[in-house]
């Protein structure tokens, strides 16, 4: 018996609901937005959908935490979009509050859930509900890597004429133009993408990824969905079938990879508990360097949040 819940009835939470909803892992769906119409409108859609599309999950709509009682895995979406012209990290003074008053909202009705956070700015957000909740930092957690490494993977699709089920990759750092993606960590089937394409088509693909929410907010005038809804969906399955498998995360660091005090993109294994394990790349002195630089700017952000915080 699983029930999640996802803050944000939005385009991005509506998109968790929905692409979770058609994996029929999950018992329970619940939809909570402060406008209670629209997240029980998307969510009584979704449910219509089923016979359509053959899922048994659940779903209800609620702007009444009541209902999110007992959950063992919630998203968090709530917060404002990008527009044209603005950072991740503009967003931060309204979604900051946003995203702690929810974690706070949330654990008067559950006691212990994993939550996946997705505001932006993500890492920082990721700060704010962590160390609001209180939970150990393996069920604090933030999605942003499986989205990187999707554009990413996408893009090398793209370039190539091959399947984009073929690429695996690992991307590092901050969910902004700081991201570090790892070529030397990147394959189609097992070949190492520098066999494939040349050093200029991987470093104008690694930049076109870096900015590959932006280039979204451009043509739309709001940030994207389906892929970070369906990353995010990706996560709770992930978890719930315990899988074990290897994404990109945001965590807190403490001490690996050097770095303490920042919460940032690295490899982890997902399962039922969560974080259950960071892995350590061997990083060459290049790519530590670029850590290091996603690390600072980051930390930036987080003392911005302190400040909005403390006054
Ligand atoms: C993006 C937003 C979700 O990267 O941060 O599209």
């Amino acid at each position: 018996m699983t029930k999640v819940t996802v803050v944000g009835a939005g385009n991005v939470g509506a998109t968790v609901a929905n692409v979770l909803a058609h994996k029929d892992v999950v018992n329970e769906i619940v939809l909570l937005d402060l406008k209670g119409d629209m997240a029980k409108g998307k969510a009584l859609d979704t449910y219509q959908q089923a016979p359509i599309d053959y899922y048994s999950t659940r779903l209800s709509g609620t702007a009444d935490y009541a209902d999110t009682a007992g959950s063992d895995i919630v998203v968090i979406t709530a917060g404002i979009p990008r527009k044209p012209g603005m950072s991740r990290d503009d967003l931060i003074s309204t979604n900051a509050k946003i995203v702690s008053s929810v974690t706070a909202s949330i654990l008067e009705h559950s006691a212990n859930p994993i939550i996946i956070i997705v505001s932006n700015p993500l890492d920082v957000m990721t700060y704010a509900a962590h160390t609001s909740s209180g939970l150990d930092k393996t069920r604090v957690f933030g999605m942003a890597g499986i989205l990187d490494t999707a554009r990413y993977r996408a893009f090398l699709s793209m370039e190539l004429g091959i399947s984009p089920k073929d690429f695996q990759a690992v991307l590092m750092g901050g969910h902004g133009d700081t991201m570090v993606p790892l070529p030397r960590y990147t394959t189609v089937s097992g070949i190492p993408i520098t066999d494939m394409l040349g050093a200029d088509k991987i470093d104008a693909i690694v930049e076109r990824t870096k900015k590959g929410g932006g280039e979204l907010v451009k043509l739309m005038g709001t940030s994207a969905w389906y892929a970070p809804g369906a990353a995010a969906a990706q996560m709770v399955e992930t978890i719930v079938r315990d899988e074990k498998r290897i994404f990109p995360c945001c965590v807190s660091l403490d001490g690996e990879y050097g770095l303490n005090d920042v919460y940032l993109g690295v490899p982890v294994v997902l399962g039922k508990n969560g974080i259950e394990r960071i892995i350590e790349l061997d990083l060459n002195d290049d790519e530590k360097s670029m850590l290091h630089e996603s690390c600072e700017h980051v930390q930036a952000v987080m003392q911005t949040y302190d400040k909005i915080k403390a006054s």
